[in-house]
């Protein structure tokens, strides 16, 4: 008899199988109990029905608590009216772990207490199928990359630089120096990017923000491209081509998914799209300021109502350019006719979800960077490395960073952060 998984009962639908499974939920009659399955790869029920199974068998059913593990045999059915279109026709139960008084139990419970369980309540259907939109978005990104010729480029995790200011940087010991952990491997990739090319990074990264909103972790997932040769409308062309390739593979192989979250696929069919809408930072404030916001003037960035209330006015992700350069990094490059602002965008996704990208073209002037640097309170001593960048055959690069946790949450249509990645790091939470 042949062991499968959930996921594959299609391909077994009239044969007898062997399941290893957890019970997460039961319902029983008299007469039946209807078995909720997970293996891992998908949910789906098991019917023990008291005619067809030796008295024993019906009544291991019966007693049965919430996540035992079990070695399961039946027959592998069609089930019209489920979701998952298949079902077990129990035959023979052996239980494999006991669970008792399983803390999450199909009431509802707070967040907080949810999250003291996250390593439980990464077995629930909802948690799952995030799990699983993560793992494609993850996928389809390497698969978007590679076949656009991206030579994958480890930056440290241990570094000396700041590359987006000193204010959120986690400090530790490197012996006898100060490292910080990595804010953005953006520097290093610049570097890598004049010795392949076209270079990616895919990696941890580490925020000290004392931000307690849906949009925030302390720990998230970036993935960041830098390209020579390259200016930054070309840019903003691979950023929107890379979105629209996440969401239209979300769609394409997390059909079942979407449907556990309830998210509407004719929302999502829309992000697909191209080119996405562009607005100037200049042109963003004075549509804000038309549209009855008092709280924002020329030079100030923007808050999470700010960018909702934009992203809105297009139902669709939007590119907003060319922020103050007051309120933006020292590396990006400046305009060319004003001094007032960068070369940069923030991709702006809409539905609330805030900004899922910020890139740049980068500056590539010796004496520019070392003012910058000088500017945002830093010393040009720590980036001598970074410098030799534009000493020794500087080229017009631009490059951006995509948040991988917020792109999740877009897609997947979740309210919070936090729920995209296995175990958050908030700015109170670092258990489990
Ligand atoms: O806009 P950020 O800070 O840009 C950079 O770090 C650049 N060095 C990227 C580059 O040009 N190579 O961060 C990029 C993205 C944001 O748009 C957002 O999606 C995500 O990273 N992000 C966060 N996600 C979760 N929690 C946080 N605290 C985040 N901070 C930024
Ligand atoms: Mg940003």
């Amino acid at each position: 008899m042949e062991q499968i998984s959930i996921i594959d009962a299609k391909d077994y639908v009239g044969q007898t199988v062997k399941i290893g499974a957890w019970v997460a939920n039961k319902r029983s009659s008299g007469k039946i109990s209807f078995l909720q399955l997970r293996d891992g790869t998908a949910y789906f029920q098991a019917v023990v029905v008291k005619s067809e199974v030796p008295e024993e068998v019906f009544q291991l059913a019966k007693e049965l608590t919430q996540e035992t593990s079990i070695w399961v045999v039946g027959e592998i059915r069609e089930d019209t009216r489920s979701k998952f279109g298949y079902e077990l026709g129990v035959k023979e139960i052996e239980v494999v772990g006991e669970s008792h008084d399983y803390p999450i139990t199909p009431k509802e419970h707070g967040v907080d207490f949810l999250m003291d369980h996250r390593h439980l309540w990464l077995r629930s259907s909802q948690q799952h199928a995030l799990m699983l939109i993560r793992n494609e978005v993850i996928r389809a990104t390497y698969e978007f990359l590679n076949a656009q010729g991206f030579v994958k480029m480890d930056p440290p995790i241990l570094t000396g630089s700041a590359p987006e200011g000193t204010t959120d940087l986690f400090e530790t010991n490197y012996f006898d120096q100060t490292a910080y952990l990595s804010q953005s491997g953006q520097l290093y990739l610049e570097a890598a990017a004049m010795a392949f090319s076209k270079v990616f990074s895919f990696g941890p990264t580490f925020r000290a923000e004392k931000s307690k909103t849906r949009r925030h972790l302390i720990e998230f997932w970036m993935i960041e491209l830098e390209m020579a040769f390259m200016h930054q409308e070309d840019s903003l062309e691979i950023q929107e081509q890379y979105v629209a390739y996440l969401v239209q593979s979300v769609l394409d192989n997390c059909d079942y998914a979407l449907d556990v979250l309830g998210r509407d696929k004719e929302i999502l069919k829309k992000y697909t799209k191209l080119p996405y809408p562009r607005i100037s930072y200049d042109d963003a404030v004075e549509l804000l300021i038309k549209n009855g916001f008092d709280d924002i003037t020329w030079g100030d960035d923007f808050g999470s109502p700010h960018e909702t209330f934009i992203a809105n006015s297009y139902d669709q992700p939007v590119f907003i350019l060319n922020y103050p350069k007051a309120i933006k990094p020292f590396y990006m490059k400046p305009h060319p006719t004003r001094d007032d602002v960068v070369i940069c965008a923030d991709l702006i996704a809409p539905e609330g979800y805030g900004e899922i990208i910020g890139g740049s073209e980068r500056a590539t002037d010796y004496d520019y960077l070392v003012e910058q640097i000088r500017a945002a309170g830093q010393d040009e001593k720590d980036y001598e490395w970074y410098l030799d960048l534009s000493r020794y055959g500087a080229v017009p690069h631009a490059g951006f960073g995509l948040g991988l946790e917020r792109t999740i949450t877009f897609i997947a249509g979740i309210d919070h952060v936090r729920e995209a990645i296995p175990f958050p790091r908030l700015l109170n939470r670092i258990y489990p």
